[in-house]
C-alpha cells in the first residue's frame, strides 16, 4: 500500500512538469513558441560546417568525470555562453548559468552518432530541451534533424544488442529539473582536474575540453569559493573504490536524489556536495541519508527495507534497484534499457568492503574499509 502511496505522491511532482509542458502545448505546441528549436541540428549553432563536421570554436567541448550510463553510448559535450557572460558559481552547488546558454551533447555507438540532445536558455530564464535523431533523408544523405517531442522509441541499433531510444522531452525534464541548476554535467566535481581514475565509464577528454580550471581562468565560471580554487573538488572517502561509488551515484542519481529538488521530501540524498568535496562541510551528511535508514516501501520478496545496509550489498534497497529493469522498481526510472553491470558491481564493493558509519562523524571516517 506504501509502495503506491510514495508512488502516487512522486507521479505528482514530475506530472508539475508535465503539466506546465503541457500549458504551452494548449497555447500552440512548444512548436509554435519563439522558443521552437530550430528544425536542423546544423542551425543550432553547433557546427562551423556541417559538412566537414567542424565543431564552430565558440563551443568549448567539456567531460564530466562521472558520465550518465546509456547503455553504453559514447558521448561528446559542448557548451557555449554568449559572449560577455559567465556561469555564477557562488553557489557551488547551483551554478546559474546567463540567458543564452546553449549546450550539446552528441550519442553514438559504434562510432555512429545516433542522437544530439540541445538545451538553451531562454530568455524569460527557463529552458528549452530538444534531440536531434541522426538518420539518412530524403536524398540519402546523413543528417541531424528535430525529434517528436513524445521522443522516439527503438530510434536506433545500439552495440548492446538493445534499441536505444530517444527520449521525450517529458524524460528530458524528470531528469534534469530535479534540481535547480538545470544543467547536471557542468558543475565544480564534474570538471573538476583532480578526475577520478575509478569513475566507470569514462572516456577521455576531447582535445581542448574545458575543466573547472580552464572555466575559471578564461573569466567564464565566476564567485566560486576560494577553497574550491585552492584544493579542486573531489568525492570524500578514504578508499578509491568509495570515491568511485559515490561519485558514479553523484552522476546518475543525484539529479533527482538531492536535498533541493521536488524529490527532497523523500529525505535521501545521493549528493556529492561541492562544499563537501572542498571539505567546506561534513561529507558524511549526505549520502548517508541512505545508510542505514528505512526506505518508503520494501518491494515484494525483499527481507530487508533499508537502502543500504553496511556490508551486505544483497540485502540493500539500492542495489536492487540499481540491478532491476522492472519498470516501478529500476534506478533510475528512465534512460536505459541495461542494467550498468561495471556500476553495480562497484557499488557492491563499496557496500560491501567499505562500510559507512550512520553517526555523522569526520568526513575520513564516515566511510571506513572494513577490518578483512
Ligand atoms: C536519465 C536522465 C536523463 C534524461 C532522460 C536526459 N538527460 Fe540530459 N543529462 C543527464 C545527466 C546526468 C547529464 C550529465 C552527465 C553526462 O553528460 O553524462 C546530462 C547531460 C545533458 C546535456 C549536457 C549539459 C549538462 O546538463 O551537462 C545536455 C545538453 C542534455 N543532457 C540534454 C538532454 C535533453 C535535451 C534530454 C531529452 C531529450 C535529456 N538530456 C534527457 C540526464 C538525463
Ligand atoms: C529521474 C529521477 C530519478 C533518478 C535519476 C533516480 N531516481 Fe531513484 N527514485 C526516483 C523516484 C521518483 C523515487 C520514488 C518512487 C520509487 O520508490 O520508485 C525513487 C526512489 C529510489 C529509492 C527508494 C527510496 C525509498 O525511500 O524508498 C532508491 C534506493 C533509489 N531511488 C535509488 C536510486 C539510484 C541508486 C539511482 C541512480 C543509479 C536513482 N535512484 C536515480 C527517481 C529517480
Amino acid at each position: 500500500v506504501r509502495r503506491f502511496d510514495i508512488r502516487l505522491q512522486v507521479i505528482q511532482v514530475l506530472n508539475a512538469f508535465g503539466v506546465a509542458a503541457g500549458a504551452t502545448l494548449a497555447a500552440g505546441s512548444p512548436a509554435a513558441a519563439s522558443s521552437h528549436p530550430a528544425e536542423r541540428l546544423a542551425d543550432t549553432g553547433l557546427y562551423a560546417d556541417f559538412a566537414t563536421r567542424t565543431i564552430a570554436p565558440a563551443n568549448l567541448p567539456f567531460s564530466p568525470q562521472y558520465p550518465l550510463w546509456t547503455d553504453g553510448a559514447a558521448k561528446r559535450r559542448w557548451i557555449s555562453l554568449p559572449k560577455g557572460a559567465w556561469i555564477d558559481a557562488t553557489d557551488p552547488d547551483v551554478w546559474v548559468f546567463p540567458v543564452g546558454t546553449r549546450v550539446w551533447k552528441e550519442f553514438s555507438f559504434d562510432g555512429q552518432p545516433v542522437e544530439t540532445r540541445y538545451m538553451e536558455r531562454l530568455d524569460d530564464g527557463e529552458w528549452s530541451y530538444a534531440t536531434y535523431r541522426w538518420a539518412a533523408n530524403d536524398r540519402g544523405e546523413i543528417d541531424a534533424s528535430l525529434a517528436p517531442w513524445k521522443g522516439v522509441k527503438a530510434a536506433a541499433a545500439s552495440s548492446t544488442g538493445v534499441r536505444h531510444d530517444l527520449p521525450s522531452v517529458y524524460d528530458c525534464r524528470s531528469c534534469h529539473e530535479g534540481q535547480p541548476a538545470r544543467i547536471l554535467g557542468v558543475s565544480a566535481l564534474q570538471l573538476s582536474p583532480d578526475r577520478d581514475p575509478l569513475a566507470p565509464h569514462q572516456q577521455a577528454p576531447e582535445p581542448g575540453s574545458v575543466d573547472l580550471a580552464d572555466l575559471v581562468a578564461r573569466g567564464l565560471v565566476r564567485g566560486l569559493p576560494v577553497e574550491l580554487l585552492r584544493t579542486p573538488p573531489r568525492v570524500p572517502s578514504v578508499t578509491p573504490e568509495a570515491r568511485a561509488a559515490m561519485g558514479y551515484l553523484h552522476g546518475n542519481c543525484s539529479n533527482c536524489h538531492n536535498p533541493r529538488g521536488p524529490l527532497a521530501e523523500l529525505g535521501m540524498s545521493l549528493e556529492v556536495s561541492a562544499r563537501a568535496a572542498a571539505a567546506l562541510v561534513n561529507a558524511g551528511d549526505t549520502v548517508l541519508t541512505a545508510v542505514g535508514n528505512g526506505a518508503h516501501y520494501r518491494p515484494s520478496g525483499s527481507d530487508s527495507s533499508l537502502r543500504i545496509v553496511a556490508g551486505d550489498p544483497e540485502a540493500s534497497l539500492l542495489v536492487r534497484r540499481m540491478a532491476s529493469r522492472d519498470a516501478l522498481l529500476q534506478m533510475p526510472p528512465l534512460g536505459t534499457r541495461r542494467v550498468d553491470e561495471d556500476a553495480l558491481a562497484l557499488v557492491q564493493y563499496w557496500i560491501r568492503n567499505a562500510t559507512p558509519r550512520t553517526d555523522k562523524t569526520s568526513a575520513a571516517a564516515s566511510l571506513k574499509p572494513r577490518k578483512p
